[in-house]
């Protein structure tokens, strides 16, 4: 199912003050290295979909972060703490990882290993993850889970692993995810954006 062109980072307009409880500001991780990331383009897409429910989306790609302070272990560079701000004023987290060796991303560590212990204290946090097998669809529980749980993270909705063939980047930088896999990133993402308050809008699939 097509869905157009790859938005650019958006920033909602102030909303009405009937809205305005229903509001949350969530920010978006992609954990992948590469540069033609399907994690990151699903991410990006599911973003708008938030967006359309009423939240304010961040997105965040760990890749963008300097290599040397992400692995140097710099908790002072500009670029970590910045990105630890971004964990602190958000009130929903998603966390979107491929699987690497049966588990989320070292990119992915690399980040969270610099963030202050109970980072994801009081947020609400959907992990995603994309793989080539389906035998390491249970990575988010048995990997991804813990790491977030042991940061402070009491709230952690229904993950979803997605195959890497369920979707399409196209040239343009569209994105195509298969009807099955849409459908159900659609639920996982309206069951997150119900726990942060967010408009219960009747919206399509997400693919
Ligand atoms: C180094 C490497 C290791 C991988 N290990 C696994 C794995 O253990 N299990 C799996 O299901 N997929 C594995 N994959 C496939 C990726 O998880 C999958 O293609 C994913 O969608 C890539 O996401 P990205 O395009 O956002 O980087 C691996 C891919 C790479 C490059």
């Amino acid at each position: 199912m097509p869905l157009g062109p790859v938005p650019r980072p958006r920033h909602r307009t102030p909303p009405h003050a009937s809205e305005r409880s229903a509001m949350a500001t969530v920010l978006s991780v992609s954990g992948s290295p590469s540069a033609t990331s399907r994690t990151a383009h699903l991410l990006r897409h599911l973003d708008r979909r938030l967006t359309a429910q009423g939240h304010e989306v961040i997105p965040l790609d760990v890749r963008t972060l300097p290599a040397e302070a992400l692995f140097g272990a710099d908790l002072r560079h500009p670029a970590i703490t910045g990105a630890a701000t971004l964990f602190d004023r958000a009130e929903g987290i998603v966390i979107g990882t491929p699987v690497y060796k049966a588990a989320y991303s070292g990119l992915l560590k690399s980040l969270l290993d610099l963030l202050p212990q109970y980072a994801l204290a009081g947020k609400t946090v959907l992990p995603l993850a994309t793989g080539g097998t389906t035998a390491h669809a249970l990575a988010i529980d048995y990997a991804l889970r813990p790491v977030l749980s042991s940061m402070g993270a009491t709230h952690i909705v229904q993950g979803w692993f997605t195959l890497d063939q369920d979707i399409t980047v196209g040239d343009s930088g569209a994105v195509t995810v298969t009807q099955g896999a849409a459908e159900a990133l659609a639920q996982v993402v309206d069951r997150f954006s119900a726990a942060l308050g967010g408009r219960t809008t009747r919206l399509a699939p997400t693919g």
